[in-house]
């Protein structure tokens, strides 16, 4: 089924050398059984290691057929553009980050500025940890979770399909839950292919803007 499947991977932010880049690529592969990482991305920025000396690197990968698409990882906005300029081959095609309902950080600068740059935006720990997926009863922060039961009612989702398919109503953005359980990973899979209303979204904004959730 390889070629229905969509396989990313990452270089460590501690592996950033040219050399190193290409040992820890080869090493995938090779654990992976494939030919080709369809997506490899930096973890971590590491400011010891010219970002240029990475994307070399980077780029040789892809020149040897070995990646297909290159992508960063926690990288600020500053940290992308640079990403950005020292990519003179490929272009950067997304930015793994931090985003859910509780931790919306990136909507200030780097949201929109990957969506003007035609950067996909990776939404890691999208539920907050499984937090998101709790009814109000067990949540920590009950007032916000209401409204999230409130809009589950509405569409007949679930509280995870709709903390997820808030994460992608806009263009630009996809996520990456995590499960072990093959029940919620096809209920996650669902959690795409239909919209929030803007009244739904707005009232998600709202509710969760002075959320206070760790
Ligand atoms: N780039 C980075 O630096 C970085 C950092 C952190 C995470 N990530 C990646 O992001 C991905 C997901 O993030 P995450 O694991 O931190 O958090 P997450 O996806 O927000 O939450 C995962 C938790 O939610 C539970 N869960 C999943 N689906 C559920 C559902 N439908 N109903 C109820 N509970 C549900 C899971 O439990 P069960 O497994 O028991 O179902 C697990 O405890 C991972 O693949 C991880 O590798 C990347």
């Amino acid at each position: 089924m390889r070629d229905r499947v969509f396989v990313a991977t990452k270089v460590s932010g501690s592996h950033l050398g040219h050399d190193e880049v290409l040992k820890a690529a080869e090493a995938s592969l090779r654990r992976l059984d494939i030919s080709c990482i369809d997506l490899y991305q930096i973890h971590w920025p590491n400011s010891l290691v010219p970002i240029e000396e990475t994307i070399r690197a980077m780029e040789a990968l892809v020149d040897r057929g070995l990646v297909k698409y290159l992508g960063v990882s926690n990288f600020s906005t500053a940290e992308l553009r640079s990403a950005q300029a020292a990519a003179s081959k490929y272009p950067i095609v997304s930015n793994q980050v931090l985003y859910n309902l509780n931790r919306r950080e990136i909507e200030g600068d780097l949201l929109p500025y990957c969506r003007e740059n035609q950067v996909t935006v990776i939404a890691y720990t999208p539920l907050d940890s499984g937090r998101l997926a709790k009814p109000s009863a067990a949540s920590s922060n009950p007032d916000a979770t209401k409204v999230l039961e409130l809009v589950a009612a509405q569409t007949q989702k679930t509280l995870a399909q709709v903390a997820l398919n808030w994460c992608v109503f806009d263009q630009g953005v996809i996520t990456i839950p995590k499960s072990d359980k093959t029940a919620r990973v096809t209920e996650n899979c669902a959690a795409s292919g239909w919209r929030l209303s803007a009244d739904q979204k707005a009232l998600l904004d709202k509710a969760y803007s002075s959320s206070d959730d760790d």
